[in-house]
């Protein structure tokens, strides 16, 4: 039963030139996630047991991502045949089915890969399994040689005939090999054609001469976009986040306007949640059921539970946690604090560092001063408080439960349980004074016009 086991090799070892970047081009995100992390979950859902990434010399940053997979070095690029030979010492003695995939082709489906794997292990197991595909422009890509149902060669498009050119059938660059025979024919291969490359796609060919089968499997172009250049990247976010909407809506959550809301991988969206439009998810979002997010939101790292409010324009940034049925209002930034349930924070409102008690409410435009340009401090909002409009709480501070503090207050000291805290200047009023100061400044103007 050796030949049920699955390794996967991915290449991603090209520069990447045209995206123009000192990031490896594998580790551009779509999704809030470099697109090699999205393949190699794809990669984990297909159980594979043996991971082999090939990237190119000083990408460090790509083995400490898809760490603790094992990566190899390709210094050279001598063609994508010679890509996958890298990964023969992290093979030795795996005899079970090789997938070779492309580090900027982040949107194959693992569906796609399983149907492969059972294609392979069908008789007459074919000895290769290439995805093909039927773009809508073939171009540059390779051209698949069918005889009947059998693949007989692939033919890159610089070497191909007028006649060959013509196929409608591609290669995507995916492959299903048998790893009893992948390094064999490998070996074989030369660079004597149009680019001076290794050229993976030469194996099919091999393995007719002979004498085994090889066969294709047909997969969707919109999974098999390869990602050379950031106007390429930036369709393939957009076949991403089509995917992720859907999957919300699939879920039970309202999105009115589905192409206005952006959302990560891991967004994770209960049941009946009402979505407004232009609503954005950073990574590591969750929300709870039943709740509403009204249009020009912007959520990152953070949870909302169940029946909260928020909205429009509420921003959650890192650590932001709203309690059941909070209601977080227009132009209101929550960081790296607890918003209990019942709370209401409805305006123009920067709580940072804080716990905001049960059923608090905070008025209009209060700010959390929890930062003194070198340290953040804390600040303790107790449950039933109520904050007047326009107060500064600044932390460390502590506000007792049901306290209320007065608007307009700069709050410095901790309030007690249930006390009043004003901290604003007193008001003064004199009676008739407008009056008299109108006709002392009239007087002195006409004083003054008639001196000139
Ligand atoms: C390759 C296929 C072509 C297929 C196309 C699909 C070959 C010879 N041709 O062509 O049939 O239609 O992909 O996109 O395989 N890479 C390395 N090291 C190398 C060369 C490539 O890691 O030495 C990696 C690249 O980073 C890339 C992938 O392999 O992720 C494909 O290489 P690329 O040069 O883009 O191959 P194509 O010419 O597009
Ligand atoms: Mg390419």
């Amino acid at each position: 039963m050796s030949k049920s086991k699955t390794a996967a090799i991915v290449l991603a070892a090209g520069m990447g030139t045209r995206i123009k970047s000192a990031l490896p081009k594998v580790m551009h995100p779509i999704g809030g996630r470099p697109m090699v992390s999205h393949l190699l979950a794809t990669v984990d859902r297909i159980a594979a047991e043996r991971t082999v990434v090939v990237i190119g010399p000083d990408m460090d940053i790509v083995s400490r991502t898809v760490a603790p997979r094992p990566t190899v070095v390709q210094a050279d690029r001598l063609g994508t045949a010679h890509a996958v030979l890298q990964a023969r010492r992290e093979l030795e003695g795996f005899d079970g089915d090789v997938l070779v995939l492309y580090g900027d082709t982040p949107l194959i489906a693992p569906e796609t890969l399983e149907r492969m794997l059972a294609a392979r292990r069908t008789a007459p197991q074919p000895a290769v399994v290439v995805l093909g595909f039927r773009p809508a422009q073939p171009g540059a890509y390779g051209r698949l040689v069918m005889q009947g149902d059998s693949l007989e060669a692939i033919v890159e498009a610089k070497e191909a005939t007028a006649e060959q050119l013509a196929i409608p059938l591609c290669n995507s660059g995916v492959m299903c090999i048998d790893g009893a025979r992948l390094f064999g024919l490998l070996d074989r291969v030369g660079n004597d054609n149009a680019k001076g490359e290794f050229y993976l796609t030469d194996i099919v060919a091999l393995a007719r001469a002979d004498g085994l089968t090889c066969a294709v499997v047909e997969g969707a172009e919109d999974e098999l976009l390869g990602v050379n250049s950031r106007a390429e990247l930036a369709v393939a976010e957009g076949v991403l986040q089509a995917r992720l909407r859907r999957a919300a809506m699939d879920n039970g959550a309202t999105l009115t306007a589905p192409e206005t809301v952006f959302l990560s991988h891991d967004t994770r969206i209960g049941r009946d949640v009402r979505i407004g439009p232009f609503v954005t998810f950073g990574p590591g979002v969750t929300i709870g059921d039943d709740v509403e997010i009204k249009g020009f939101c912007h959520f990152e790292d953070c949870t909302v539970d169940t029946g909260a409010i928020l909205g429009p324009y509420a921003r959650l940034r890192p650590g932001a946690a709203v309690g059941e049925g909070a209601h977080i209002g227009n132009f209101v930034e929550i960081k790296k604090a607890v918003v209990e349930p019942g709370a209401k924070v409805n305006h123009l409102t920067y709580i940072g560092d804080a716990r905001v008690g049960a059923g608090a409410n905070i008025g209009a435009g209060t700010i959390t001063c929890n930062y003194d340009g070198f340290m953040k401090y804390h600040t303790d909002i107790g449950a039933g408080a109520f904050i007047g409009s326009n107060s500064a709480l600044v932390a460390p501070v502590r506000i007792g439960d049901g306290a209320i503090v007065g608007a307009g207050s700069v709050v410095t000291h901790d309030v007690e349980s249930n006390a009043l805290a004003v901290a604003r200047g007193e008001q003064i009023s004199r009676g008739g004074w407008a009056i008299r100061f109108r006709e002392r400044m009239a007087a002195l103007k006409a004083q003054r016009k008639k001196e000139a």
